[in-house]
């Protein structure tokens, strides 16, 4: 795993659409029909069957879906339609919530991430995670960066250490608004600059896909402005997942969108296509803001 590996590109927005996707959607029964192929960008996760519940309750209910490589996926929905215990089922954080058991079938290049060889920590750096608030560790801002690769063995020495923590906090778009002052604690950083701290701190152990939960609903729309611009960037490089009530954002940053309705996957496919020809009523009532 080599953290430091190619530059990007800078795309700017508007981003570029991905028309060839599949358009899946479930059945008037509410049944979710098996889930086409994604076509084009190849498929990095594949879940199948997915079932989670809490204790007694079931959050979701034979959730399919394939999740394209290199690609933007949103997941949009009501409050407490399951997308953020979705997400956490493809890192296993779930296993974190002792109440919560998750069935059914995960794959990351076709390897099952639930498989008893899966160390959950290892999985956990090739699946990142950022969440809604910005959370650096209490620690310099280097430190935070560097901790990860340290723990990881990912570096042989403080030369390539140094390497790690600079490439990936200008991946993150913050070197230089940090490289003077990288001994200072990441916490006395803006929300803005702590939530690209964390997207730096999560590339530098050379993830594959990175996981958003709202990760821009505590920032202001200049700081949302520069993460959605990130995110079209590290597209180039990642698989990445992003959570967001926004749905506006949702049509910015990303190719794909799944919508989720009471713990059902209702329907995934082309962003342009869910937005402006959704085929289930559901996702229809909640684009044009009828609930949630
Ligand atoms: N740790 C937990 N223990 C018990 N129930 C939980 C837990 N986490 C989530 N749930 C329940 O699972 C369901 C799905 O919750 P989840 O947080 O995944 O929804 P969400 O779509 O992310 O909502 P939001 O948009 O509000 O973040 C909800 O009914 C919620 O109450
Ligand atoms: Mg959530």
């Amino acid at each position: 795993m080599t953290p430091n590996g190619s530059s990007f590109s800078r795309s700017v927005m508007p981003m570029n659409r991905d028309d060839s996707a599949s358009h899946e959607a479930s059945t008037a029964s509410g049944e979710q029909t098996a889930p086409a192929a994604v076509s084009g960008p190849s498929v990095k996760i594949r879940a199948r069957d997915i079932n989670v519940f809490y204790g007694e309750k079931q959050a979701l209910f034979d959730v399919a879906i394939d999740i394209p490589e290199k690609s933007v996926t949103s997941f949009i929905g009501p409050s407490g339609c399951g997308k953020s215990t979705f997400l956490r089922c493809m890192n296993r954080m779930n296993d974190t919530i002792p109440i919560c058991r998750v069935t059914g079938a995960i794959e990351m290049d076709g390897e099952d991430v639930n498989d008893r060889s899966i160390d959950p920590v290892v999985l956990r750096a090739r699946v990142g995670m950022v969440f809604q608030k910005p959370n650096p560790f209490p620690k310099s801002i280097y430190e935070n960066v560097a901790y990860g690769p340290r723990i990881h063995g990912l570096a042989t020495g403080k030369d390539e250490l140094d390497a790690i923590v600079e490439s990936s906090l200008r991946r993150a778009g913050l070197w230089d608004e940090v490289s003077d002052r990288l001994l200072q604690p990441g916490t006395g950083l803006s929300g803005g600059q702590q939530q690209r701290l964390v997207i730096a701190r999560a590339i530098a152990v050379g993830p594959e896909v990175i996981l958003m939960d709202e990760p821009c609903s505590a920032l202001d729309p200049i700081a949302t402005a520069k993460i959605e611009e990130l995110i079209d960037e590290l597209r180039e490089q990642f698989c990445i997942v992003i959570v967001t009530h926004s749905m506006a954002q949702a049509a910015r940053v990303s190719q794909r969108t799944a919508f989720f309705h009471m713990g059902r996957l209702v329907e995934s496919g082309a962003t342009d296509e869910i937005f402006t020809n959704p085929r289930d009523s559901r996702t229809q009532d909640y684009i044009t803001g009828r609930f949630g």
